[in-house]
Parts: structure tokens; sequence; C-alpha cells
């Protein structure tokens, strides 16, 4: 357990997974700057760790979150927003964690905690989940990337629906929008043994294939076809210069169980 706080807490669990638990029951885990940072340092923690294969995210029954801490930011001008680039910190995720991160969701995932799981490699929700960008109720918009990554995995007419009304959609219709990857029917230890389940998948892989296939895939998002193939392949030349693809490919030939090098 890497607990230094009490909105998040962190634990390394019994394989080589990790489970981050967004805790600040009293506001929905709203994300006030406090828990960001906390979120980003136990991330962080995390993905350095070599003991760590892959991070699970998730929330309490009631809510994965409900978005940025509007109390927090109510009063803001825009030179203060602009100035201190607020929800800026909020991007960690996307921008500098390479080893796989599963976002378990129930309850509610509103706005910025919307947009928290859609920075995540892969969504797993229960069918009773609660997904919306409610921002345009509050005379703003989506601050952290839902408007762009909401838009890629939906298409726009279905983005611009959700972001337009502000209307929730359920974790039942996030599995059959593509959203979410696994939709459980249970309830919230159900939700976390699938992605416990996932995590330790992953995590039982050679840990450098894993963080090349997290980059690959993330590199889909951003680049055009070509130089995203390219990208790909080079990546995969490079796959070949590793202890784990002669393992892997050995094990494979001989028929027997790899056992992936530690790094
Ligand atoms: C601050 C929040 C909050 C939030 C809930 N709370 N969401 N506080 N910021 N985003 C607080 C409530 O004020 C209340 O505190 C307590 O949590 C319980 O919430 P209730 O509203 O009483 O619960 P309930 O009636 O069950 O309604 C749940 C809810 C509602 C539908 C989720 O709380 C809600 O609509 N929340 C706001 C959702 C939202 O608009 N999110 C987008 C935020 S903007 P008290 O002290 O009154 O008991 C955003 C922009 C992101 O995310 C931009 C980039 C980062």
């Amino acid at each position: 357990v890497v607990n230094r706080s009490t909105s998040v807490r962190a634990h390394h669990l019994l394989n080589s997974e990790a489970q981050v638990v967004l805790n600040r029951p009293q506001a929905l885990n709203a994300l006030c700057n406090a828990l960001v940072t906390e979120l980003n340092d136990a991330l962080s923690h995390f993905d350095k760790s070599r003991s760590i294969g892959a991070i699970i995210i998730t929330g309490s029954e009631k809510a994965f979150a409900a978005g940025a801490d509007i109390k927090e930011i109510a009063e803001l001008s825009f030179s203060a927003a602009y100035s201190e680039d607020i929800v800026a910190l909020w991007s960690h995720l996307a921008n500098n964690i390479r080893k796989p991160v599963i976002a378990a969701v129930k309850g509610y995932a509103l706005g910025g905690g919307f947009e928290l799981a859609l920075m995540a490699d892969t969504l797993y929700c229960t069918s009773d989940a609660m997904f919306g960008l409610p921002e345009i109720k509050l005379g703003v918009i989506p601050g952290s990337g839902g408007s762009q990554r909401l838009t890629r995995i939906v298409g726009k007419s279905k983005a611009m629906e959700l972001i337009l009304t502000g209307e929730y959609l359920t974790g039942k219709e996030a599995g059959e929008w593509g959203l979410a990857a696994k939709v459980i029917t249970g309830g919230r230890e159900e939700l976390l043994a699938a992605a416990i389940k996932t995590a330790e998948k992953i995590a039982s892989y050679g840990q450098i294939a894993v963080l090349a296939a997290k980059e690959v895939v993330g590199k889909s998002q951003e680049l055009p076809l070509r130089e995203g193939t390219e990208y790909e392949r080079r990546l995969f030349h490079g796959l070949f210069g590793t202890a784990d693809q002669k393992i892997g490919m050995t094990a494979f030939m001989g028929k027997k169980r790899p056992v992936w090098s530690r790094i």
C-alpha cells in the first residue's frame, strides 16, 4: 500500500497489478486539485515500479468521479484559468503513463470523471454506470480531452449529441457504442474481478512487448495511417532485439510456457 493521502487509495494487489481507488465520497469523487495530484503521484509510482505490470483506476459504488470539483473552480477568472493552465495536470495519465491502465467504472463518470476514464487504455463498466459530459449545463465545455477522445471513439454525431445536450448514457449503451470493452452485469465486486483478471493477464506477459503494444495503439489515435503503420513496424523490428522475443518464440516451438525476462 502506498497510501499517502485520504482521497486516493493506492494498493499493490496480490500479483503484478496495482489498484488506484478514487476515494472522496463526500463529493462523489469530484476531482479537486489535491485528488488529481495524488492520483498522478500514485500513477507515477506504479509506472516506475518494476513489480507492476498493469494499473486499475476505479471509484466507489456510487461514483467513479462526478467531474471537476465545481466548488473549487466556480470563482475562477479567465486570466487565472489561463495563466495557471488549470486542468493541465489532468493529462498526466494520457501523456506520461506507459503501463496499461484499465478504468473500472461503476456509478457516475461525469465531466472530467468521464474524460479521465477516456484517457485509460481500456474501460470496463457495470451496465448501470452513468456516463456524461454535462459541462454545457454549467456554461462550459469539456476541458480534459473529452470532445476529442469521445469523438474519435463514437464519431461526431453521437459525441455532438452527448456534449450539446449533457445527457447521460448508461454502461450498457457505453458497451454498445464501443466505449467500454466489457460491460459487467453485476456490482462493483464483479467489475473489479473482471478488471483484475485482465490486469493479471497483461502483467503476465513480457513487459517490453506490453509497453510497445500500448505505445503503438496509442499512436493510432494521433498519427495518419501510414506514419502509424511505419511507427508500428519500427517497434516491431526493435522487439527482435529483446530476450522476450526469443523466449516467446522458442517456447512456442518447444510447446512450452514462456518464462519472460524480468526488466
Ligand atoms: C463538487 C460535487 C460534484 C462536483 C457532486 N458533488 N458532484 N461537488 N463538484 N462535480 C457533491 C455535491 O455538491 C454534494 O455535496 C455531494 O457531492 C453529493 O452530491 P449530490 O448532488 O447530493 O448527489 P445526488 O443527488 O445523488 O446527485 C449526483 C450527481 C450530482 C447527479 C452526480 O452530484 C451532479 O450532477 N454533480 C455534478 C456533475 C457535473 O456537473 N460534473 C461536471 C463538472 S464540470 P454536499 O456538500 O452538497 O452534500 C467538469 C469540467 C471538466 O467536470 C473540465 C476538465 C477537467
